[in-house]
């Protein structure tokens, strides 16, 4: 592989890659605003600037300037090199680069830092931006000077509603145009320009549009500085209090890679961030799914209920065991989640299959959404691709499936992990039931009709595996505490097992995960499409 040097150190490059894409991919940062790795190349922010080495023998590139001498009180000549943005230089074999190693470097670094905040309102303190803005880092890194302009500064408009989701504020906009490239490349919707020129410059909406295409929160979150926020996250929560677990999203097939960020101390999670990985999502997250965390603390069912009235855990298990106990396996169905992990359906499955005798298996889930070219798959579900690769002899059959069995006959009594139904119009068939025992994160058709509902713990409250609709397993951590008197659901087919008298007594994840993996193999083994 090719290699140039950059402050002394060799670093590879790929045919194509500018000095700032080599330097990210071996593991240096070099300061940037508006360049992102997924965008096409802009150079106006100058952030990246750095010096190219003239080869050995040759003179460098000076540039005659005027400098300020402090003695003289007066400009006077001086040459210095002519710098280039790294994100837009192409990376050359045998290629000398200075960037933190060059005087002139820092000193271009500083006065762009000082430039970008000569007009800016420096309102951190109520900026939502704070504590994850580059204006604030780059400051502290890069200049660490303060304001010496003393006149008032070009005053823009401020909280202007890009749409439903987007609050634009133009005194804190640096113009680096991330936004408007973003819309215009990734989603192919230009609903974002830039207008005026010099200190007047900001962003705008086109004519007669608003910012409403199905990735403003992604174009929010592309916003280096505090100008663009989200309605949904502005104003709850200060970034430094917050954590951040590892997780993928649930909101449909495409599993992209997320953080879940949650403040640990009260145990609320704030909001979905995209996690890069190249094979799944690459940078991005969709609307649907970054505002899907929601769902983690709404419509809950945070406690044990036998024919719809609270009761204690031990109440309800009872009662579940006796209606598991009575139902004859060739009657008995068993309802698996595509909103669940592998773990949990592994464990259910295990139980009713191999345990209680039924061959009658389903899945149920979300009902289908609209899909997308860019990330967004039809299935709302996480899981469904997991859920098939479980059950190794036959696939499993539809809730509408299940609907028909039950009006016929054939299936009395239903243990269903998770609540949700894939077909709205065909719930009724669940009052025939003899017994329905409901593990049950949610509200929703499932529990409502259920003899017994046992709550169950949501996909940021354990650690699960899910495969996408492109069979990649990939690994969602634990990121709050279960949520009311929930228990994650494959902790709760312990429970039941136990209680029935089985020899099923996994009190650990790893035991569980030690059992699924002869079954399924390589189908559920966790794997990693992380580029960096
Ligand atoms: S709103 Fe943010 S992303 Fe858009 S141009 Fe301004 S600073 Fe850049
Ligand atoms: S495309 Fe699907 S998995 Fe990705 S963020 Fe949207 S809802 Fe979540
Ligand atoms: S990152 Fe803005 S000019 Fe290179």
């Amino acid at each position: 592989m090719p290699t140039f040097k950059l402050d002394g150190r060799e670093i590879p490059f790929e045919k194509g890659d500018s000095i700032i894409q080599a330097a990210r991919r071996a593991g240096v940062d070099i300061p940037h605003y508006c360049w992102h790795p997924g965008l096409s190349v802009a150079a106006n922010c100058r952030m990246c600037l750095v010096e190219m080495l003239p080869p050995p023998g040759r003179k460098p590139l000076l540039l005659d300037v005027l400098e300020w001498d402090a003695e003289k009180e007066d400009y006077v000549p001086a040459k210095k090199p002519k710098l280039v943005p790294a994100c837009q230089q192409a990376a050359g074999e045998g290629m000398e680069v200075a960037s933190d190693s060059s005087e002139h470097v820092a000193r271009a670094r500083a006065a762009v830092q000082e430039l970008l905040l000569l007009n800016h309102p420096v309102d951190c303190p109520i900026c939502d931006q704070a504590g994850e803005c580059r204006l604030q880092d780059y400051w502290l890194e890069h200049q660490g000077t303060k304001k010496r302009m003393k006149d008032e500064i070009v005053h823009k408009p401020k909280g202007v509603v890009f749409g439903p989701t987007i609050v634009y504020d133009a005194e804190r906009c640096i113009v680096c145009t991330r936004c408007v490239r973003f819309c215009e490349e990734v989603v192919k919707d230009p609903v974002l320009e830039k207008r005026e020129r010099g200190n007047l410059s900001e962003i705008t909406l086109a004519p007669g549009r608003e910012l409403d295409h199905g990735y403003t929160l992604m174009t929010e979150y592309v916003c280096p500085v505090g100008a663009l926020t989200a309605r949904d996250f502005r104003f709850k929560a200060r970034v430094w209090f917050l954590r951040s677990a590892q997780t993928v999203c649930t909101g449909c097939a495409t599993g992209c890679n997320a953080f879940t960020d949650f403040d640990p101390r009260d145990q609320t999670v704030y909001r979905y961030r995209p996690r890069e990985n190249m094979a799944v999502n690459r940078y991005w997250m969709c609307d649907d799914g970054m505002l899907d965390y929601r769902r983690i603390h709404e419509n809950r069912v945070l406690e044990a209920r036998v024919r719809g009235k609270k009761t204690s855990f031990e109440d309800a298990l009872e009662k579940a065991r006796g209606i598991l106990a009575a139902a004859p396996a060739e009657q008995l169905g068993v309802v698996l989640s595509a909103q669940h992990s592998n773990e949990d359906n592994f464990a259910i499955l295990r139980l009713c299959r191999d345990y209680l005798g039924t061959g009658h298996i389903y899945v149920s889930g979300r009902a289908q959404g609209l899909g997308d070219p860019v990330l967004k798959h039809a299935d709302r579900n996480p899981n469904t691709a997991g859920v098939t690769a479980l059950c190794t002899s036959t696939p499993p059959k539809t809730f509408s499936e299940l609907a028909k069995d039950i009006h016929e006959g054939r299936i009395t009594h239903v243990l269903s992990l998770g609540s949700y139904s894939s077909d709205a119009e065909k719930t009724d068939a669940l009052t025939r039931l003899q017994g329905l025992v409901t593990l049950a994160t949610h509200e929703g058709p499932l529990a409502k009709h259920a003899t017994v509902v046992l709550p169950t713990s949501s996909w940021a409250e354990c650690d699960g595996t899910f495969v996408n609709a492109k069979g990649m397993a990939q690994e969602s951590e634990k990121a709050v505490a279960p949520r009311g008197h929930s228990e994650p659901a494959w902790r709760l087919a312990g429970h039941l097992a136990r209680a029935l008298g089985f020899p099923m007594a996994w009190t650990k994840l790893s035991q569980v995960r030690k059992a699924m993996a002869p079954e399924a193999g390589a189908s559920v083994a966790m794997i990693s499409g992380a580029e960096a």
